[in-house]
């Protein structure tokens, strides 16, 4: 199994692209179930999650060509209906084909994806929501089941806020019939890209990036071109090994108007933070300034960077209270980073986080892909050698990771 050995202390300097968003690419492609013809893809990430999706899609019978950061998929041949352990059990993700198979097929077959490192994760509110608009769900063998002639609009509201929910509504309601009104929907930048393609596609879709959607059936849909949005948790990694290294950093191909949360509490680290349209300067000089963080849903700070900002305040002056509100059980990076001299203290979902010095370097892994890109920021600030074991999960979201950190000046190398 690969693994990356980083040898912190140097200050990183440069200028890095960013790729385009793992969490947008996967429901965008997805909904390529939702029409037949050819739909195209530009600027997708090369991705563990993204080859599991088009794995997913070519074993229901869609065609699928890839060529660099080109995917086109038809799933006028969609002849299965089923997403097997095996696939979902690697990608969570692979549940957002309920929706769009029941809209197009009226039959979904789909294995639970049961629990993760992170948290329980159920998909009861994909469910209930599927159901109000008229699908027969059953579990059945650790599968969901779910039938239905044409679905009927409805008016749904989520009990927590939740994205891929959001997503999997939003794709089973494009072809039903009437108006269904999503309340409580979530408002990610991801959510409205997938509106903003579906839109493209026929579909008649008003609020996304509210917390409002209704969305107006249609009786078809036809195939379109969409380019995937640069991925934002990726920008917000790069950004924070800037001010952790002392560094001087220019993401381009980026979107700041994505990153608000972060880029508002990276100014009160002390960094400076200039913005253009599609591109951010973060410099840092001296201390870093203890923050308290709460993560949010969008706009507020992402879960998906709480594990790198935890890294930053490690080496803070002072402490910092960090609450993570969305998942239950996201701080497996914690005692890793205190294996590297980190001084953390866990109570339920609050991480009290006292700055020291130095982190020193040592062998690590993590059971998450955001813990894992935390390990590699620690890795880039300690004293010494630091080895990222289960590379894995890195592979699933950060495209060429090694690489880009070596092009900023990072002494750092995979291993195979
Ligand atoms: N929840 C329920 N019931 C449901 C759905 C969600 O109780 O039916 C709960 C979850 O257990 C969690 C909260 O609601 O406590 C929010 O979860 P959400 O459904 O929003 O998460 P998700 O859609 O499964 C997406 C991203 C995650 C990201 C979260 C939160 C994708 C493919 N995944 O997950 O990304 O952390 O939203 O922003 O979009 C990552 O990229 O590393 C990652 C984990």
């Amino acid at each position: 199994m690969d693994k990356i050995v980083v040898n912190g202390g140097r200050s990183l300097k440069g200028t890095v692209r960013i790729s385009g968003a793992k969490n947008a690419a996967l429901p965008i492609l997805i909904s390529s179930l939702l029409v037949e013809g050819v739909n195209t893809y530009t600027n997708v990430p090369d991705l563990m999650d993204i080859h599991s999706t088009t794995l997913l899609l070519s074993k229901l019978g869609a065609r699928v060509e890839t060529g660099g950061s080109r995917v086109c998929i038809d799933a006028a041949g969609l002849i299965e209906h089923e997403a097997a352990y095996d696939l979902v059990r690697k990608m969570r993700a692979s549940v957002l084909v309920l929706g769009p198979l029941v809209a197009r097929l009226g039959k979904a077959r789909v294995s639970l994806p049961g629990g993760c490192a992170i948290g329980a994760r159920p998909i009861n509110l994909h469910l209930k929501g599927l159901a109000a608009l008229g699908a027969e769900i059953e579990l059945k063998h650790g599968y969901v089941e779910a039938s239905a002639g044409r679905l009927k609009g409805a008016d749904i509201y989520f009990d927590i806020v939740t994205v891929t929910g959001t997503e999997n509504l939003m794709m089973a309601a494009v072809l039903a019939d009437g108006t269904t009104t999503l309340r409580n929907a979530a408002r990610e930048p991801e959510v409205v890209a997938l509106a903003d393609t579906l839109v493209k596609m026929g579909a008649d879709i008003e609020g996304a990036g509210t917390s409002i959607i209704t969305i107006n059936g249609v009786d078809s849909l036809k195939p379109a071109e969409t380019s995937i949005i640069p991925d934002r948790i990726e920008t917000g990694t790069f950004m924070m090994s800037a001010v952790l290294t002392r560094g001087d950093i220019t993401l381009v191909d980026c979107e700041p108007d994505h990153l608000g949360a972060t880029i508002n509490i990276m100014r009160q680290t002390g960094a400076d933070i200039e913005t253009t349209d599609n591109s951010i300067r973060v410099t840092m000089q001296g201390e870093i300034n203890s923050v308290d963080v709460k993560t949010q849903p969008y706009p507020g700070f992402p879960t998906d960077m709480q594990a790198q900002f935890m890294v930053l305040m490690s080496i803070a002056d002072g402490s910092a209270m960090i609450s993570e509100t969305i998942f239950e059980n996201r701080y497996i990076h914690v005692s890793e980073l205190i294996r590297m001299g980190a001084n953390i203290k866990v109570d339920g979902n609050i991480a009290i986080v006292k700055g020291v010095p130095k982190l020193s370097g040592a062998p690590v892994m993590a059971t998450d892909l955001r813990a894992s890109a935390s390990l590699i920021l620690a890795g880039l600030v300690a004293d010494g050698s630091t080895r990222i074991n289960r590379v894995y999960h890195l592979d699933r979201g950060y495209e060429s990771i090694e690489k880009k950190f070596a092009g900023l000046g990072a002494d750092i190398k995979r291993i195979k």
